[in-house]
């Protein structure tokens, strides 16, 4: 593939000294999980699932200078959560879909050149301070993403649900969060990305159409997106087992 845009070196990045940011897109519906409120306020161990997911990022030692939540505009459900008297967090409204969410939050963020984002689904409650350090040791400029080696074989689809073909499963990886990028690159990128009307459902896929080819870190199973009901069983044994 063609590299149409390198970013730049890390001596201009000094990874070493960045500001780090964290957005956390929890706008979403949640329409897979059959329930009757969004899945991010479901509760696991007298919890929400968005608390289990910010508890991971506030208690972090790197300190994320600020917490940004993009939320469904009016949401009824975030006033009842202990959270919101954090000073690092800050509520914004979310949008249409979840690019625009993650968008509005990143146009929040005073932009220095070292200031870089780290993006997570407020739906992903199981992540661990380990995949956080995982991501920030990576120092490709580019930006990192968490994601698993495929270890199923992998059938591309007709819209007749035949089988097209397999593909060489040693090349697929599937996507989570944590991802991870110097923040000036992806909101260029997302907006970009936004204005061709592309359908973008993670940050790496914007930063790709722009050129860039950000690593691949190896995470864990346990990172599930809690999407349909039986998940949220499994991400309460994942959370009883991290204990
Ligand atoms: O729907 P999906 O599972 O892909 O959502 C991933 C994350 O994006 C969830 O935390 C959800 O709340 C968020 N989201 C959002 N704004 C939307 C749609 C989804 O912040 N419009």
């Amino acid at each position: 593939m063609t590299v149409k845009n390198q970013a730049k070196n890390t001596a201009l990045y000094a990874l070493e000294n960045r500001r780090i940011v964290a957005v956390v897109p929890a706008a979403g519906i949640g329409s897979r999980m059959q329930a009757d409120k969004p899945k991010q306020y479901l509760t696991i161990q007298a919890k929400t699932i968005l608390e289990h997911s910010l508890n991971v990022l506030l208690s972090h030692p790197v300190n994320f200078d600020q917490i940004i939540l993009a939320v469904a505009p009016n949401d009824p459900y975030l006033s009842e959560l202990p959270f919101l008297a954090n000073p690092r967090i800050c509520v914004i409204n979310g949008g249409e879909t979840r690019a625009d969410s993650v968008l509005n939050g990143l146009k929040q963020i005073a932009i220095t050149e070292n200031t870089w984002v780290m993006v997570h689904d407020a739906a992903r409650p199981c992540l661990t301070h380990a995949d956080i350090d995982k991501l920030l040791a990576i120092k490709d400029p580019n930006g990192a993403i968490l994601a698993i080696p495929a270890v199923d074989t992998i059938k591309r689809a007709t819209n007749q649900r035949q089988i097209q073909q397999t593909e060489d499963r040693n090349q697929i990886w599937l996507a989570q969060t944590p991802q991870f990028f110097p923040v000036d690159l992806l909101r260029n990128a997302l907006q970009t990305a936004l204005q061709q009307g592309l359908s973008i459902t993670d940050e790496a896929s914007a930063m790709e159409f722009a050129g860039f080819q950000p690593h691949l870190v190896t995470g864990r199973t346990d990172n599930i997106k809690i999407t349909r009901p039986e998940d949220l069983a499994l991400a309460e044994f994942y959370l009883s087992k991290q204990k």
